[in-house]
């Protein structure tokens, strides 16, 4: 408990004095004290996460491929705050942040369509998934993780995983769940974790960094059993919450 007050205190500094710091040398953008963020892909968690954030203050700017359609203009209306929508690569370049919240079979084509993401802050909730005789497993392609794999085609990126073990109804509303919500974070930069980490805390959940973007094929795991539960034991849901100790 005194560790995870302690973590918390010092993700709440972070956000308190890294939003004009720099990652890699490039000024982070910020409205009023938030950043903007990029969420590229408009799907059920693309809207999740881009209504909840704008409703706390941050710049969205969603990326989508049809930037013009109209379910993209409603849901535009839906989140307000200001939101926008660009194409992918135009949303990244607005933001110093993004959330990939795509597919993992589109994730690869998607980052080489965005240019130059060096310096950016990664978001990855991408669980990819193939069901097979009733087995949640990795589908072929993912032997490790799709944290680690994005990490490798956007060379230069700061790749975070986050937000993938937990349900979209709580990314909504931490109060969906019976009790505090896990937000654990995989990724090779410490002040990209606390700034990723930072968000999770403004939206009521438990950021912890759990390590490098290689645990995130762990994390990607729980996932998959959160998954399988849910579909076994459906409309039962089990959210993760990991409590560190001293000892
Ligand atoms: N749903 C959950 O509860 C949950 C929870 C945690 C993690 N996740 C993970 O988060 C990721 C997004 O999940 P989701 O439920 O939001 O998925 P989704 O509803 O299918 O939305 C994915 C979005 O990605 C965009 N996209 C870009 N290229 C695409 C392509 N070739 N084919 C299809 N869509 C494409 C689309 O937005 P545009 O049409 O605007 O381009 C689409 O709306 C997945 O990897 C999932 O495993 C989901």
């Amino acid at each position: 408990m005194i560790q995870r007050r302690s973590t918390l205190a010092l993700l709440a500094a972070a956000a308190s004095t890294t939003l004009l710091s720099t990652v890699a040398g490039r000024p982070a953008r910020a409205t009023g004290n938030k950043p903007t963020i990029a969420v590229i892909g408009t799907g059920e968690v693309g809207s999740a996460l881009g209504k909840r954030w704008a409703a706390l203050g941050y710049q969205i700017v969603y990326g989508s491929r049809t930037p013009g359609g109209d379910r993209i203009k409603t849901l535009i209306r839906e989140t307000g705050h200001g939101a926008s929508a660009e194409t992918n690569a135009n949303a990244a370049a607005k933001a110093d942040m993004a959330v990939l919240a795509l597919p993992w079979v589109a994730t690869e084509n998607v980052i080489k369509g965005m240019g130059d993401l060096s310096g950016k802050i990664l978001m990855d909730p991408i669980n990819g998934l193939k069901v097979t005789n009733g087995r949640f497993e990795a589908p072929p392609g993912l032997e490790t993780s799709s944290g680690e794999m994005i990490q490798e085609w956007a060379h230069g990126a700061h790749v975070v995983k986050a937000f993938n073990t937990l349900s979209r109804e709580v990314m909504e509303d931490p109060a969906a769940a019976s009790g505090p919500v896990t937000v654990s974070l995989a990724g090779d930069n410490a002040e990209a974790k606390a700034r990723v980490g930072a968000i999770a805390a403004d939206m009521g959940l438990v950021p912890l960094d759990v390590g490098a973007i290689y645990l995130a094929r762990y994390l990607e795991g729980m996932a998959r059993l959160r998954i399988a539960f849910r579909a076994k034991n459906k409309p039962a849901a089990i959210e993760f919450h990991l409590q560190s100790h001293q000892g």
